[in-house]
């Protein structure tokens, strides 16, 4: 049994026991955190954690490590709830393309952005998709994520999105963290299918989805629902479809506008919509008294210049918010949770302590893995971020640009 104990933290962060599954709205701002503390794991699981006044020292060191964490904080790592982190290629030529002048949307139309993935991505090998998706899984985790979801969509053919997924599965298998995988085929529409929508959708629903539950390759099921993509009543069919094999909702809502799609994703039982960069009075009230989680992506809109989700307004409103990176090579090709962290406080006005609850304990229950992830808790095998020695907790957002980590133990 391998053990580690953690001495002298300055602040052991987001730790109790009996917590809720989430925080919403006021209770955001709370974050329960132990000063001059230590934490006991045994196998990764916690076993014991307290202020150091009520700590027992050691009486049995085999096989112990002890890290000293004077003047750093500990807390749960980050779970990223929302990513498409399996890709071909990097396109940077779209990001000069932007700088000229050109929209996301205009890209898109001209058959860049999604497309474009799923040209590199059709042609690669899944051992070579695997590798490179290690390498950046790897990195992730340097920056503090312990926990994350992969979806598909950059297929789009049988033969493509089954690839995807199955290298999303021997990633679940091979890399150190809690992987989950989502079914993202209503992605975009196929050049192919340009003409023939209804092809497209049938083809999802009569040969990947009986696939996909046949090979059990997916947790949950996502739809682009926007203008030029899915519209609400193709989502709507498409998510049936998934939750027939018992994938659970988890959709692409109101990124450039605001169509219904949240209520209804609500409906449907959605675990989460993801994007809200554009909202409505009527998704809000949708959200209110829903187990939905409403999830923003702040990397999105900064690398678009897009609008920032009004986490604001949502936690005026009693609901609970989420923050994920979107990482993705179009819209947000970075996947550092700490920036994102940033940029919530920043433009988006989340205090330090309702950020890090949107990227821990809301950010768990955006992918299921309350109880296991986002909080540190006796029995928990969340993995767990050192900081490096920092002023305060606020330094970490402030700081901006800077990985302020110096260990993630997973
Ligand atoms: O979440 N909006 C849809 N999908 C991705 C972007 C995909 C891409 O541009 O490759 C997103 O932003
Ligand atoms: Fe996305």
């Amino acid at each position: 049994m391998k053990k580690i104990l953690i001495k002298n933290i300055k602040g052991l962060v987001q730790c109790g026991e009996d917590l809720p599954m989430m925080r919403k709205g006021k209770e955001m701002r709370e974050l329960p955190i132990i000063e001059n503390a230590y934490l006991a794991l045994e196998d990764g699981v916690i076993v014991a954690y307290g202020p150091m006044s009520e700590w027992g020292g050691i009486t049995d060191w085999r096989d112990l490590e002890v890290i000293d964490a004077e003047g750093k904080f500990v807390l749960p790592a980050f779970c990223d709830s929302h990513t498409h982190t399996v890709f071909a290629q990097s396109r940077e030529e779209e990001f000069v393309d932007r700088i000229n002048g050109l929209s996301y949307e205009e890209i898109a139309l001209r058959g860049g952005g999604i497309l474009n993935s799923a040209r590199r991505l059709q042609e690669m090998y899944e051992d070579e998709l695997v590798a490179k998706a290690k390498e950046r899984i790897e990195r992730l985790i340097s920056y503090g994520t312990g926990a994350l979801e992969i979806k598909s969509g950059y297929g789009l053919t049988v033969e493509a999105e089954l690839k995807m997924l199955r290298v999303i599965k021997r990633l679940k298998e091979e890399c150190a963290i809690e992987i989950k995988a989502t079914f993202l085929g209503a992605h975009a529409f196929p050049t192919e299918y340009k003409e023939n929508h209804r092809g497209y959708i049938d083809l999802i629903i009569n040969e990947m989805i009986p696939a996909i539950e046949k090979e059990k390759l997916a947790d949950y099921i996502d739809v682009f629902c926007e203008r030029n993509y899915f519209s609400v009543e193709q989502m709507s069919e498409i998510l049936e479809a998934g939750i027939k094999i018992g994938l659970k909702p988890k959709v692409h809502v109101n990124q450039f506008s605001a169509m219904g799609g949240i209520r209804k994703a609500v409906e449907l039982g959605a675990l989460s919509v993801d994007h809200l960069e554009e909202l409505a009075d009527d998704d809000i009230e949708a959200l209110k008294n829903s187990a939905t989680i409403p999830t923003i992506l702040p990397s999105c809109s900064h690398f678009l210049s897009i609008p920032f989700g009004d986490a604001r307004r949502m936690m005026e409103n009693d609901l609970p918010v989420c923050l994920a990176s979107d990482f993705n090579p179009g819209s947000t090709p970075s996947g550092n949770l700490g920036f994102v962290w940033s940029l919530a406080c920043v433009k988006m006005k989340m205090t330090p302590e309702e950020a890090l609850n949107a990227l821990t304990i809301n950010a768990a229950y955006a992918m299921d893995l309350s109880e296991t992830h986002g909080t540190i808790s006796l029995g928990k095998k969340t993995p767990i971020i050192i900081t490096k020695v920092i002023p305060n907790l606020a330094y970490i957002p402030y700081a901006f640009g800077d990985n302020h980590f110096e260990r993630v133990i997973v």
